[in-house]
C-alpha cells in the first residue's frame, strides 16, 4: 500500500540529499481520533482513541556526522539539528519535535548517529488529529531503528517511544500534553480502538465493528494552534480542582480521575470557584462515561454509544469550554441529518474536527448538507474524512 508513496518520496530524497535509493529506510506513524475520554488523559483517566490510516512517513539515511538534516515534502528548506548541541534545536522554525525526540532517546541511552530525513505527511495540520504525535513517533522509530535497535516493533519499546514523544512536547515544545496521542500513534491496531488507562498505561484493544455505520470526521478548518495556551490553562485548573477535592474529602488521591461520580456529588459543591467546579465535574463524569461507553460499543449498541458521545460533547462544550463557535456550528449541523447516531468534538478542541457516527447510506448526504450549512454559518470551507483505522508506528 505504501509502494507508490515511498517511490515518490525516495525520488525527492535523492533530489535533495543526493546518492541513490538503495540505503534509504522508511518508517510510518499515524494520527489518531479519540472516540471518547477527552481532556482526562492528564488526570489519570480512561481514554479510547484509535489510530488513523492518515499518517506521516519518513525516509531516512544514516550519515557519518552528528547532524539531523531534516526536510519535508510540503515545506521549503533544510532544517539542521546538532546532536551534540540538541537544546539549540528548540529555536528551529521546523524540526523541534524531531529534535526533542532525539534528546529523549539519547537520555535513554541510544547512541544516535547523524542522518538525512525527509518527512511526508497526510494528516491535516492543526486538525486535532495528532499530526505532531505522529511526527514524534515516526521520528522515534526511525532514529532508534537507525541506531541499530532491532526491537522497535515490541510493545514495551513502542510505549516507551510514546513516553519519549510526550517528553519532547513537554521539554521542547512547551505543550504540557497527556499521553493519549503518542500512545495511540505508537500502539494503534488496524480496525481496533484502544482503551487506555492513562494512570497505569494498561490497555486493551477493542474491535471497531460498525456494521451499517461509518465514522466521519468533519474538519472545521479552524486551526487549533491558538488553543495551546488554553490547553495549559485547563491543566492548571484541574490541578487546583484536585487539591480542592483532596482537601474537602480528606482522601488525598493522586489523580482527579481517582474520584468517582459519587465522590463528586458529595464534595463537589465545596469547591467555591464555579469555573474550577465545572472543570472537575467534566473530568470525573467523562471518565465514568468512557467506562460505560466501551462495553456499550462492544455489545454492538451503536445507538446508545452515539447518545453517550453527544452527552460527552455537551460536557466538553459547557463544562470544560474548549469547543468554540466553529466546532459548535459543525456539531449542531450534524445533528440535523437523519442517520447520525451521535457526534463529538475530538482532540484538544478550540477548532479541529467533530467525529460523527453516520449511517453508510446517509454519508454522502451528510457530507453535502453539513458542508453547505456549516460554510454558510462560518464562512469556512470544511473537509470530511471517512475514518479508516490503521496500525501504529513501524518500519514500512
Ligand atoms: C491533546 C493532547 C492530549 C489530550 C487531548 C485532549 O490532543 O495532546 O494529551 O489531552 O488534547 O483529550
Amino acid at each position: 500500500m505504501y509502494e507508490e508513496r515511498k517511490n515518490t518520496v525516495a525520488d525527492k530524497f535523492v533530489e535533495l540529499f543526493g546518492g541513490d535509493k538503495s540505503d534509504i529506510r522508511f518508517f510510518a506513524a499515524p494520527g489518531r481520533v479519540n472516540l471518547i475520554g477527552e481532556h482526562i488523559d492528564y488526570c489519570g483517566g480512561y481514554v479510547f482513541p484509535a489510530a488513523l490510516t492518515l499518517d506521516n512517513i519518513v525516509a531516512v539515511r544514516k550519515t557519518n556526522d552528528r547532524k539531523l538534516k531534516m526536510a519535508a515534502t510540503d515545506l521549503e528548506g533544510l532544517f539542521i539539528a546538532d546532536l551534540d548541541n540538541i537544546e539549540d534545536a528548540k529555536n528551529l522554525k521546523w524540526g523541534n519535535y524531531q529534535a526533542g525526540v532525539a534528546k529523549e532517546l539519547m537520555d535513554r541511552g541510544y547512541e544516535l548517529t547523524g542522518c538525512e530525513m525527509l518527512m511526508d505527511g497526510i494528516i491535516p495540520f492543526g486538525s486535532g488529529l495528532s499530526s505532531s504525535a505522529s511526527i514524534e513517533l515516526v521520528t522515534a522509530v526511525a532514529l532508534a531503528g537507525l541506531a541499530g535497535d532491532t526491537e522497535i516493533a515490541k510493545p514495551e519499546k513502542l510505549i516507551d517511544f510514546a513516553v519519549a514523544g510526550q517528553g519532547a512536547e513537554h521539554n521542547f515544545c512547551n505543550v504540557n500534553c497527556g499521553i493519549m496521542d503518542q500512545f495511540a500513534s505508537a500502539m494503534g491496531k488496524k480496525d481496533h480502538a484502544i482503551l487506555l488507562n492513562c494512570s497505569t498505561l494498561e490497555y486493551k484493544y477493542v474491535p471497531l465493528q460498525l456494521g451499517d455505520y461509518v465514522l466521519i470526521l468533519a474538519n472545521t478548518k479552524k486551526k487549533h494552534k491558538l488553543g495551546e495556551s488554553k490547553y495549559n490553562e485547563r491543566r492548571s485548573e484541574v490541578e487546583i480542582g484536585l487539591k480542592e477535592l483532596n482537601k474537602f474529602s480528606g482522601m488525598n488521591k493522586e489523580n482527579l480521575c481517582d474520584y468517582t461520580e459519587e465522590d463528586f456529588n458529595k464534595y463537589g459543591a465545596d469547591i467555591s470557584d464555579p469555573i474550577i467546579r465545572k472543570r472537575v465535574e467534566h473530568v470525573i463524569l467523562e471518565n465514568e462515561r468512557v467506562k460505560k461507553a466501551v462495553p456499550v460499543l462492544e455489545s454492538g449498541d451503536l445507538e446508545s454509544f452515539g447518545k453517550i458521545l453527544c452527552a460527552a460533547n455537551d460536557s466538553i462544550r459547557y463544562l470544560y469550554e474548549v469547543t468554540g463557535d466553529e466546532l459548535d456550528a459543525m456539531w449542531e449541523e450534524a445533528q440535523k441529518i437523519p442517520g447520525v447516531l451521535g457526534s463529538r468534538m475530538t482532540g484538544a478542541g478550540f477548532g479541529g474536527c467533530v467525529l460523527n457516527i453516520v449511517k453508510k447510506s446517509a454519508a454522502d448526504e451528510f457530507i453535502a448538507e453539513v458542508g453547505k450549512n456549516y460554510e454558510a454559518r462560518t464562512g469556512l470551507h470544511p473537509e470530511f474524512y471517512v475514518c479508516s483505522i490503521g496500525d501504529g508506528a513501524r518500519e514500512i
